[in-house]
């Protein structure tokens, strides 16, 4: 595996491998890496000749500043795990060479990016939108591999990339990977108090117990319930749940008007914000 900082290296190491006709899977990540990323990169593995890992934390994605500055760094053990997967390239950028000078586009993210994640953390898609379109760029992959813990990140990507151009650009998207007490693994769940760890779990059981009782009640008291049962757990505190249309995002207040629902929740464990999504 090469580690790359620099984006011209990473071009000249690309434009090769595509001259040769190779198809190339880019994972995106903020680093601190579990198995849930692992997931992504065999995927990405088992799908492309060659395998690009970005390990960035995007600062302009974070709209809180004490989140970045705790959010967890771990680059060397990261890089250790991503030679160990068999990535071929670590691309692990400083903040300047991402950004130059300061990136000041503002995307049209239109409906999807309006909600939930979008109106309770403002202008984190915008940051999300900026470094994903600079890293497809840069890469210009042939596939690219989110985790659907951050359900609606990708409905955002998938429209950042369309009104970007990126067409011949294939999203995937990949489950979310759970530790075997049902907690979706995440990059802050090493910072939850040993407490808030042991309760944490109750997020996927009480979200997938609310899949059984949907067909005897109204999205409304599906809604109503999840939120009181969860709040009713010591050390957890929902931010929100909402249950949307899993391709427009928009909340819905009935069963039937939509092909596909999904249940989105984000919930403090003290002070990590932790999230989570089930499908009705
Ligand atoms: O999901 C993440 O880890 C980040 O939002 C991403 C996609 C790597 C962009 O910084």
């Amino acid at each position: 595996m090469e580690i790359i900082r620099t984006v011209d290296r990473l071009s000249q190491i690309l434009s090769v491998a595509k001259e040769q006709g190779k198809t190339i899977g880019l994972v995106p990540t903020m680093g601190a890496l579990h198995d849930g990323h692992l997931s992504l990169i065999e995927r990405a593995r088992r799908e492309n000749d060659i395998v690009v890992v970005s390990v960035f934390v995007n600062p302009t994605q974070f709209n809180n500043p004490d989140d970045l500055r705790t959010y967890p760094r771990t680059e060397e053990a990261d890089c250790i795990k991503l030679d160990n997967a068999g990535v071929d390239i670590a691309f692990v950028p400083s903040v300047e060479e991402i950004y130059p000078e300061p990136d000041t586009r503002v995307f049209d993210l239109g409906p999807v990016a309006e909600v939930m994640e979008g109106a309770m953390r403002p202008g984190h898609f915008n940051g999300v939108a900026q470094i994903v379109s600079k890293l497809f760029r840069m890469t210009r992959p042939t596939r690219a591999y989110f985790g659907e813990k951050d359900f609606q990140q990708i409905a955002v990507i998938r429209r950042m990339a369309c009104i970007e151009g990126f067409d011949s650009l294939e999203i995937v998207s990949c489950p979310i990977k759970r530790e075997a007490d049902g907690l979706a693994m995440s990059s802050r769940n090493v910072r939850l108090s040993p407490e808030n760890r042991k309760a944490a779990p109750a997020i996927h059981r009480i979200l997938s117990e609310s899949v059984n009782n949907a067909s005897a009640a109204s999205v409304a008291e599906v809604t109503e319930s999840v939120i009181k049962q969860i709040n009713a757990v010591d050390g957890l505190e929902v931010e929100y749940y909402q249950i949307v249309d899993a391709d427009t995002m928009q909340p819905i207040t009935d069963w039937d008007a939509t092909r596909q629902a999904v249940g989105c929740v984000t919930v403090y464990a003290g002070d990590v914000r932790l999230i989570d999504n089930i499908k009705y």
